[in-house]
């Protein structure tokens, strides 16, 4: 099959080359490329995208609000999400202590800023969040047999986009992350016992938060189809290698339903990142389970 522009930008000629027992059958047909926007599906495809445009748009721009704030994102064991782990911090999470003496005065500082860029990459260039984005920013193509508003498919294969092969790196990062979340969420199962400065052990519903967060990331990330692929998926022959098989089985699982696992992650992770800011300037209360 050969697809050739030979009529102009709004013709495609599409040769057929089909083998019928000994012979070969060719065949000449013409396509109408769509005008932006034009299609014949006729259900309500602008839908999806429009979420996604609204969803993503509103998690850009609260994380990066709360990344700058630098403040409020911790709350007695809470450690916000958007600012773990705490490199250089004033709070007793803080791995390496206070910011730096050296930092230039005219940079902003906060220790969120300083950590961000691995999570955000991460998911910037996970496979589902391409074609979701890709639809709803940029309309490439708007969504499945829709006309696009250019003529040319570019692919990832020249800059910028050749830079997503680099989602590897990113997951390595976050593999990491969700070590440092998953310790954070012990870290808020202990809280100061207001007579004694003790810590004594309890559950609040922050500790629900911060764990339902790294239970939605975990199911995310341990989904990655680079993990996946890493996992087992470049062997040919899955006999000879019993246990990665059954990590494989176990990521093709959550990877199974990525885009679910990609929404409520990212939903949780800015909710769990309020929860705690809300406690922290005293609107919402921390309610105690136990
Ligand atoms: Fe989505 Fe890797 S493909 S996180």
């Amino acid at each position: 099959m050969t697809l050739a522009n030979r009529k102009g930008p709004s013709i495609l000629r599409l040769s057929l080359n089909y083998g019928i027992g000994k012979g070969i059958v060719d065949m000449d047909t013409s396509l109408t490329r769509s005008g932006f926007g034009q299609t014949a599906r006729p259900d309500a495809w602008w839908l999806q995208p429009a979420v996604v445009f609204l969803v993503l748009s509103s998690f850009v721009v609260y994380a990066t609000w709360a990344a700058f704030q630098g403040t409020h994102y911790t709350f007695g064991p809470y450690l916000s999400p958007f600012y773990s782990p705490e490199l250089f911090g004033d709070s007793p999470h803080s791995l390496f202590g206070p910011k730096p003496s050296g930092w230039p005065t005219w940079l902003p500082f906060s220790p969120a800023l300083l950590i961000l860029g691995l999570p955000a990459g991460f998911r910037l260039t996970c496979y589902y969040y391409r074609g979701a984005y890709y639809k709803a920013f940029w309309a490439d193509p708007p969504s499945c047999t829709v006309g696009e508003p250019r003529k040319r498919y570019r692919g990832e294969r020249s800059l910028p986009l050749v830079l997503q092969n680099v989602h590897r790196l990113f997951l390595y990062a976050a593999l990491v992350f969700l070590v440092f979340l998953a310790h954070d969420v012990w870290g808020a199962m202990w809280f100061a016992d207001p007579g004694t400065g003790q810590a004594k052990f309890g559950i609040r519903l922050g500790t629900i938060v911060l764990a339902t967060n790294v239970v939605l990331l975990s199911g995310y990330t341990l989904g990655c189809h680079t993990l996946r692929h890493l996992i087992g998926g470049f062997l040919d022959q899955f006999s000879k290698a019993p246990v990665r098989r059954r990590l494989y089985n176990c990521a093709s699982c959550f990877n199974r339903r990525h885009m679910v696992w990609a929404w409520c992650s990212l939903v949780s992770v800015a909710f769990a990142d309020l929860y705690v800011r809300m406690c922290s300037m005293g609107v919402w209360s921390d309610w105690r389970i136990f």
